[in-house]
Protein backbone atom coordinates (compact mmCIF):
# COMPACT_ATOMS: atom_id res chain seq x y z
CA UNK A 1 0.00 0.00 0.00
CA UNK A 2 1.01 3.44 -0.90
CA UNK A 3 3.03 5.04 1.97
CA UNK A 4 4.04 8.95 2.06
CA UNK A 5 7.26 10.14 2.68
CA UNK A 6 8.45 13.62 3.23
CA UNK A 7 10.83 15.65 1.12
CA UNK A 8 13.60 13.80 -1.28
CA UNK A 9 15.28 14.92 -4.14
CA UNK A 10 13.23 14.27 -7.39
CA UNK A 11 14.12 14.13 -11.38
CA UNK A 12 12.56 16.28 -13.84
CA UNK A 13 12.73 15.57 -17.20
CA UNK A 14 14.65 18.14 -19.58
CA UNK A 15 11.17 19.77 -20.25
CA UNK A 16 10.70 20.23 -16.88
CA UNK A 17 6.81 18.32 -17.28
CA UNK A 18 7.68 15.40 -14.86
CA UNK A 19 7.59 17.56 -11.66
CA UNK A 20 8.75 16.77 -8.12
CA UNK A 21 5.17 15.70 -7.10
CA UNK A 22 5.17 13.41 -10.18
CA UNK A 23 8.15 11.74 -9.19
CA UNK A 24 7.42 11.66 -5.68
CA UNK A 25 4.05 9.76 -6.53
CA UNK A 26 5.84 6.91 -8.42
CA UNK A 27 8.25 6.28 -5.72
CA UNK A 28 5.48 6.48 -2.92
CA UNK A 29 3.01 3.94 -4.96
CA UNK A 30 0.27 6.47 -5.93
CA UNK A 31 -1.67 6.25 -8.17
CA UNK A 32 -1.33 10.11 -9.15
CA UNK A 33 0.12 13.08 -8.15
CA UNK A 34 -3.06 14.88 -6.84
CA UNK A 35 -2.41 12.48 -3.94
CA UNK A 36 -0.42 15.48 -2.43
CA UNK A 37 -2.80 17.59 -2.58
CA UNK A 38 -5.22 15.76 -0.56
CA UNK A 39 -2.36 15.53 1.96
CA UNK A 40 -2.07 19.03 2.22
CA UNK A 41 -5.15 20.38 2.09
CA UNK A 42 -6.07 17.79 4.74
CA UNK A 43 -3.00 19.19 7.31
CA UNK A 44 -3.98 22.72 6.95
CA UNK A 45 -7.65 22.22 7.03
CA UNK A 46 -8.61 19.38 9.46
CA UNK A 47 -10.76 17.94 7.30
CA UNK A 48 -10.44 13.89 7.17
CA UNK A 49 -9.71 12.40 10.44
CA UNK A 50 -9.93 8.56 12.14
CA UNK A 51 -13.24 7.06 11.81
CA UNK A 52 -14.84 9.60 9.34
CA UNK A 53 -16.39 7.83 6.36
CA UNK A 54 -16.14 9.97 3.16
CA UNK A 55 -17.43 9.85 -0.08
CA UNK A 56 -15.09 10.96 -2.82
CA UNK A 57 -16.38 12.58 -6.29
CA UNK A 58 -14.54 12.86 -9.31
CA UNK A 59 -12.38 9.94 -8.10
CA UNK A 60 -10.41 8.09 -10.96
CA UNK A 61 -7.76 7.04 -10.71
CA UNK A 62 -7.70 6.95 -6.76
CA UNK A 63 -4.74 8.98 -5.43
CA UNK A 64 -7.51 10.16 -3.21
CA UNK A 65 -9.24 7.63 -2.27
CA UNK A 66 -5.70 5.86 -1.44
CA UNK A 67 -4.61 9.22 0.84
CA UNK A 68 -8.19 9.04 2.26
CA UNK A 69 -7.90 5.21 3.51
CA UNK A 70 -4.63 6.57 5.35
CA UNK A 71 -6.23 9.14 7.01
CA UNK A 72 -9.53 6.82 8.13
CA UNK A 73 -10.41 2.85 8.54
CA UNK A 74 -14.28 4.44 7.76
CA UNK A 75 -16.50 3.61 5.18
CA UNK A 76 -14.74 5.35 2.04
CA UNK A 77 -16.97 5.50 -1.51
CA UNK A 78 -15.24 6.83 -4.26
CA UNK A 79 -17.31 7.90 -7.81
CA UNK A 80 -15.82 8.69 -11.15
CA UNK A 81 -17.05 8.45 -15.03
CA UNK A 82 -14.29 6.33 -15.45
CA UNK A 83 -13.41 2.62 -14.09
CA UNK A 84 -11.68 2.86 -11.23
CA UNK A 85 -9.71 0.04 -10.67
CA UNK A 86 -10.07 -2.06 -7.06
CA UNK A 87 -8.59 -0.82 -3.83
CA UNK A 88 -8.95 -3.23 -0.85
CA UNK A 89 -11.65 -2.02 1.40
CA UNK A 90 -12.76 0.95 -0.71
CA UNK A 91 -16.16 0.94 -2.80
CA UNK A 92 -16.63 2.21 -6.36
CA UNK A 93 -19.23 4.00 -8.28
CA UNK A 94 -18.95 4.27 -12.26
CA UNK A 95 -21.19 6.94 -12.88
CA UNK A 96 -21.66 10.92 -13.86
CA UNK A 97 -21.89 12.65 -10.51
CA UNK A 98 -24.46 14.91 -12.68
CA UNK A 99 -26.31 12.56 -13.17
CA UNK A 100 -29.62 11.19 -10.68
CA UNK A 101 -29.25 8.02 -10.98
CA UNK A 102 -25.61 8.84 -9.98
CA UNK A 103 -26.62 10.32 -6.83
CA UNK A 104 -29.57 7.53 -6.47
CA UNK A 105 -26.56 5.16 -6.20
CA UNK A 106 -24.27 7.10 -3.93
CA UNK A 107 -27.33 7.91 -1.37
CA UNK A 108 -28.10 4.14 -1.23
CA UNK A 109 -24.49 2.81 -0.54
CA UNK A 110 -24.30 6.08 1.91
CA UNK A 111 -27.39 4.92 3.76
CA UNK A 112 -29.66 7.23 5.99
CA UNK A 113 -26.78 8.27 8.55
CA UNK A 114 -25.12 10.01 5.86
CA UNK A 115 -20.56 10.69 5.64
CA UNK A 116 -18.29 12.76 7.68
CA UNK A 117 -16.75 14.45 4.55
CA UNK A 118 -17.14 15.00 0.77
CA UNK A 119 -14.03 15.78 -1.66
CA UNK A 120 -14.39 16.41 -5.24
CA UNK A 121 -11.20 17.13 -7.56
CA UNK A 122 -12.89 16.35 -10.32
CA UNK A 123 -12.33 18.32 -13.35
CA UNK A 124 -14.33 18.35 -17.42
CA UNK A 125 -12.23 18.09 -20.36
CA UNK A 126 -10.67 21.21 -20.82
CA UNK A 127 -11.04 22.67 -24.23
CA UNK A 128 -8.75 25.78 -23.93
CA UNK A 129 -11.33 28.18 -23.92
CA UNK A 130 -11.21 29.91 -20.16
CA UNK A 131 -14.32 31.00 -19.79
CA UNK A 132 -15.81 27.70 -20.70
CA UNK A 133 -13.36 25.59 -18.92
CA UNK A 134 -14.56 27.89 -15.60
CA UNK A 135 -18.40 27.63 -16.38
CA UNK A 136 -18.24 23.99 -16.50
CA UNK A 137 -16.11 23.29 -13.67
CA UNK A 138 -18.11 25.74 -11.56
CA UNK A 139 -20.99 23.55 -13.15
CA UNK A 140 -19.04 20.39 -11.82
CA UNK A 141 -18.57 21.50 -8.48
CA UNK A 142 -22.24 22.89 -7.89
CA UNK A 143 -23.52 19.39 -8.56
CA UNK A 144 -20.73 18.42 -5.70
CA UNK A 145 -21.76 20.84 -3.35
CA UNK A 146 -25.41 19.69 -4.22
CA UNK A 147 -24.49 16.11 -3.60
CA UNK A 148 -22.74 17.13 -0.51
CA UNK A 149 -26.22 18.53 0.71
CA UNK A 150 -28.28 15.35 0.39
CA UNK A 151 -25.36 13.43 2.05
CA UNK A 152 -23.46 14.99 4.54
CA UNK A 153 -23.69 14.79 8.60
CA UNK A 154 -24.40 18.00 10.14
CA UNK A 155 -20.99 19.28 11.24
CA UNK A 156 -19.38 17.21 8.32
CA UNK A 157 -16.53 19.04 5.97
CA UNK A 158 -16.85 19.83 1.94
CA UNK A 159 -13.40 20.17 -0.26
CA UNK A 160 -13.88 20.58 -4.00
CA UNK A 161 -11.29 22.01 -6.97
CA UNK A 162 -12.73 24.83 -8.94
CA UNK A 163 -11.10 26.58 -11.87
CA UNK A 164 -11.16 30.20 -10.82
CA UNK A 165 -12.79 32.96 -12.85
CA UNK A 166 -15.71 35.45 -12.43
CA UNK A 167 -18.62 32.90 -11.36
CA UNK A 168 -16.23 32.01 -8.27
CA UNK A 169 -17.31 34.50 -5.89
CA UNK A 170 -21.02 33.88 -6.75
CA UNK A 171 -19.94 29.62 -5.84
CA UNK A 172 -18.11 30.56 -2.45
CA UNK A 173 -21.28 32.61 -1.61
CA UNK A 174 -23.54 29.58 -2.07
CA UNK A 175 -20.87 27.10 -0.14
CA UNK A 176 -21.28 30.34 2.53
CA UNK A 177 -24.47 29.43 2.76
CA UNK A 178 -23.96 25.90 3.97
CA UNK A 179 -21.09 26.11 5.94
CA UNK A 180 -19.99 27.62 9.07
CA UNK A 181 -16.74 28.55 7.85
CA UNK A 182 -15.68 28.87 4.39
CA UNK A 183 -12.08 29.25 2.77
CA UNK A 184 -10.10 28.34 -0.35
CA UNK A 185 -6.85 27.38 -0.61
CA UNK A 186 -4.09 26.81 -2.85
CA UNK A 187 -1.87 23.46 -1.81
CA UNK A 188 1.91 23.40 -3.12
CA UNK A 189 1.16 20.04 -5.03
CA UNK A 190 -1.24 22.06 -7.16
CA UNK A 191 1.18 23.20 -10.52
CA UNK A 192 1.93 27.04 -9.98
CA UNK A 193 0.41 28.04 -13.71
CA UNK A 194 -2.51 26.29 -12.79
CA UNK A 195 -6.18 28.13 -12.48
CA UNK A 196 -7.30 25.53 -10.11
CA UNK A 197 -8.06 26.52 -6.33
CA UNK A 198 -9.56 23.86 -3.80
CA UNK A 199 -13.27 25.39 -2.06
CA UNK A 200 -13.63 24.42 2.04
CA UNK A 201 -16.73 24.63 3.65
CA UNK A 202 -16.24 23.50 7.27
CA UNK A 203 -19.15 22.28 9.64
CA UNK A 204 -22.55 21.56 7.45
CA UNK A 205 -24.91 23.54 8.52
CA UNK A 206 -28.46 21.34 8.74
CA UNK A 207 -29.85 24.17 10.25
CA UNK A 208 -33.73 24.64 9.25
CA UNK A 209 -32.89 27.87 8.13
CA UNK A 210 -30.70 30.07 6.16
CA UNK A 211 -28.97 33.23 5.73
CA UNK A 212 -31.24 35.68 4.89
CA UNK A 213 -34.39 33.86 5.76
CA UNK A 214 -37.51 35.81 7.83
CA UNK A 215 -39.83 35.00 10.36
CA UNK A 216 -42.09 35.18 13.05
CA UNK A 217 -41.31 34.67 15.85
CA UNK A 218 -42.11 35.21 20.03
CA UNK A 219 -39.21 35.92 21.95
CA UNK A 220 -39.39 33.12 24.99
CA UNK A 221 -36.11 34.16 27.22
CA UNK A 222 -33.79 37.01 27.61
CA UNK A 223 -30.12 35.08 27.20
CA UNK A 224 -27.55 36.11 29.85
CA UNK A 225 -25.68 38.93 27.37
CA UNK A 226 -28.95 40.69 27.24
CA UNK A 227 -29.96 39.10 23.62
CA UNK A 228 -34.23 37.87 23.06
CA UNK A 229 -33.91 33.82 22.63
CA UNK A 230 -36.68 32.39 19.85
CA UNK A 231 -37.07 29.11 18.09
CA UNK A 232 -37.10 28.18 14.67
CA UNK A 233 -38.34 24.48 14.38
CA UNK A 234 -36.41 23.90 17.51
CA UNK A 235 -33.17 25.97 16.13
CA UNK A 236 -32.17 28.32 19.08
CA UNK A 237 -31.80 32.18 17.71
CA UNK A 238 -31.02 34.95 19.66
CA UNK A 239 -32.15 38.40 18.23
CA UNK A 240 -30.77 42.02 19.24
CA UNK A 241 -32.56 44.92 20.53
CA UNK A 242 -35.64 42.51 21.90
CA UNK A 243 -37.75 41.93 25.36
CA UNK A 244 -39.48 39.46 26.50
CA UNK A 245 -42.83 38.33 25.08
CA UNK A 246 -42.04 40.51 22.23
CA UNK A 247 -43.52 39.06 18.55
CA UNK A 248 -40.78 40.23 15.85
CA UNK A 249 -40.45 39.62 12.47
CA UNK A 250 -36.95 38.25 12.12
CA UNK A 251 -34.44 38.49 9.54
CA UNK A 252 -31.44 35.17 10.01
CA UNK A 253 -28.20 37.23 10.07
CA UNK A 254 -25.51 34.40 10.84
CA UNK A 255 -25.68 30.29 10.83
CA UNK A 256 -23.93 28.69 13.18
CA UNK A 257 -24.06 24.72 13.39
CA UNK A 258 -26.11 25.21 16.38
CA UNK A 259 -28.03 28.50 16.77
CA UNK A 260 -28.31 31.69 14.34
CA UNK A 261 -28.23 35.79 15.07
CA UNK A 262 -31.13 37.48 13.54
CA UNK A 263 -32.54 41.21 13.48
CA UNK A 264 -35.31 42.54 13.81
CA UNK A 265 -37.05 43.77 10.68
CA UNK A 266 -40.75 44.52 12.55
CA UNK A 267 -42.51 44.52 16.18
CA UNK A 268 -45.63 42.68 15.50
CA UNK A 269 -48.42 44.04 17.88
CA UNK A 270 -50.13 41.28 19.20
C1 LIG B 1 -8.05 15.19 -11.80
S1 LIG B 1 -8.94 13.72 -11.94
C2 LIG B 1 -9.10 13.22 -10.25
C3 LIG B 1 -7.84 12.69 -9.68
C4 LIG B 1 -8.05 11.99 -8.35
N1 LIG B 1 -8.37 12.93 -7.30
C5 LIG B 1 -6.83 11.23 -7.94
O1 LIG B 1 -6.19 11.61 -6.95
O2 LIG B 1 -6.50 10.22 -8.58
C6 LIG B 1 -10.55 14.30 -12.33
C7 LIG B 1 -11.56 13.21 -12.52
O3 LIG B 1 -12.85 13.80 -12.59
C8 LIG B 1 -13.65 12.90 -13.33
N2 LIG B 1 -14.92 13.53 -13.74
C9 LIG B 1 -15.10 14.60 -14.54
N3 LIG B 1 -16.41 14.84 -14.71
C10 LIG B 1 -17.08 13.90 -13.99
C11 LIG B 1 -18.46 13.62 -13.78
N4 LIG B 1 -19.42 14.37 -14.34
N5 LIG B 1 -18.80 12.58 -12.99
C12 LIG B 1 -17.82 11.81 -12.42
N6 LIG B 1 -16.50 12.03 -12.59
C13 LIG B 1 -16.13 13.06 -13.36
C14 LIG B 1 -12.76 12.53 -14.50
O4 LIG B 1 -13.20 11.33 -15.11
C15 LIG B 1 -11.40 12.40 -13.81
O5 LIG B 1 -11.11 11.06 -13.52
Amino acid sequence: MARVRKGGNYRKNKDGKRDTYYWKAKEDGFRSRAAYKLFQINEKHELIKPGDSIVDLGAAPGGWLEVAKQLTDGHIIGVDLQRIAPIEGIETIKGDMTSERTIEKILKKVGEDGVEVVICDAAPNLSGNWSLDHARSIDLTTCALECAIKILKPGGHFVAKVFQGDMFDGFVHKLSRNFAFTKSYSPKASRSQSAEIYVIGKKFLSAPLKKGNKFDVEITEIGSDGDGVATVDGFVVFVKDVELGDKVNIKITDVKPNFAFAEVLKKNTN
